[in-house]
């Protein structure tokens, strides 16, 4: 950051984690607090016009500061007059469209947030970066999160929490299977929208079936239970994507390569005789498989590449993050 006259330069990083929900948000009854209508669960995955009202909420808790060796004193209200440079990178395939806009969110509300000594906890950081974008609430912490709906008009208690960090349970193994790169038709926006106001499946869902549905996992993943988890996790992608063909006009965001993928994963647990793997889906066709450990992952890719054979014979650009898996997979 630096001042008008280009005399110095204050610095400040942030890294913050994509999510994918394993319990999904989809619906809100406020558009412009962005609150949502459930509660809603992810889970890390890799580090990886909004903006606007982030930047004001964060101007609005900044306070004074002052470095001593640069010789740089900022009082509070004089950080609107200065200039603010972002450079933001993913690490993730941006084209795999994968929650990668909740993680520069995130990521922008915290980094800013460190630059302008506030000095707010991560549950007000999440509850800024959620008026960016919904989910990008539940990046600002890694490991399980939990996106409480709250229940106050002005979204004070909206708030993320963290369930249990990245160590808590770090032999799951997730495999993305990116099914098409294209850009989605229907953005989680608008989608949300029209299922709110035409979807009777939406309402049921949100006040009969998620509240009963996020105890379980949260029990599931305290005692690290994947068959519950996976069955939760399955069920609720499949819940979410009923709920956007039950939308006015239907929402398809799955295409017959995911049906495939679904289908496998089922075919896969039910012959092992406990899941072994789950599978969840987000707003577009791309699967999020999850493996109980290391050794499972490398038998299901196997399979996965057996009968989705990708164009590509480099098989190492497939994977981001660890890619030794390939060789477990005999690959
Ligand atoms: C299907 O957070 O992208 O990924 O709040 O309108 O920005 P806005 O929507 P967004 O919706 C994400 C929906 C989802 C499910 C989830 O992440 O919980």
């Amino acid at each position: 950051m630096a001042a008008a006259e280009g005399q110095w330069v204050l610095m400040a990083t942030g890294r913050t984690p994509t999510n994918i929900a394993v319990i999904k948000y989809w619906g809100k009854r406020d558009e412009a607090l962005i609150l949502p209508i459930n509660d809603s669960i992810s889970e890390i995955s890799l580090l990886g016009g909004r903006f606007q009202s982030c930047l004001r909420e964060i101007r609005k808790r900044a306070r004074d500061f002052e470095d001593k060796e640069k010789g740089v004193k900022i009082k509070k209200e004089d950080w609107d007059k200065l200039h603010v440079h972002i450079a933001s990178y993913n690490n993730f395939p941006t084209a795999a469209g994968l929650a990668s806009s909740a993680a520069g969110l995130a990521c922008f509300v915290f980094t800013l947030g460190k630059l302008m000594n506030v000095k707010e906890d991560y549950g007000e950081l999440s509850s800024i970066a959620r008026q960016g974008s919904g989910s990008a609430c539940r990046s600002i912490y890694g490991g399980f999160v939990k996106w409480c709906m709250g229940e106050k008009d002005d979204g004070s208690d909206s708030i993320a929490v963290q369930l249990a960090d990245e160590t808590h349970w770090n032999d799951l193994v997730i495999i993305i299977a990116v099914v098409s790169s294209k850009q989605k038709e229907t953005s989680s926006t608008s989608g949300m929208r029209d299922s709110v106001e035409t979807s009777p499946l939406l309402q049921y869902r949100a006040q009969t079936v998620v509240p009963g549905r996020v105890l379980k996992m949260e029990e599931a993943i305290k005692n690290r239970d994947f068959e519950s988890f996976a069955k939760l996790t399955c069920a609720d992608s499949n819940q979410f994507h009923a709920v956007c063909l039950d939308t006015s006009p239907p929402i398809f965001y799955m295409n017959d390569t995911s049906h495939r993928i679904i289908s496998l994963v089922e075919k896969w647990n039910h012959s092992e005789g406990t899941p072994q793997v789950a599978y969840t889906f987000d707003a577009g066709p791309n699967a999020v498989l999850i493996a109980q450990n290391r050794k499972t992952a490398a038998h299901f890719l196997q399979k996965l590449l057996y009968y989705f054979p990708p164009q590509d014979n480099d098989l190492s650009s497939y994977l981001v993050g660890d890619k030794s898996i390939l060789g477990d997979a005999g690959l």
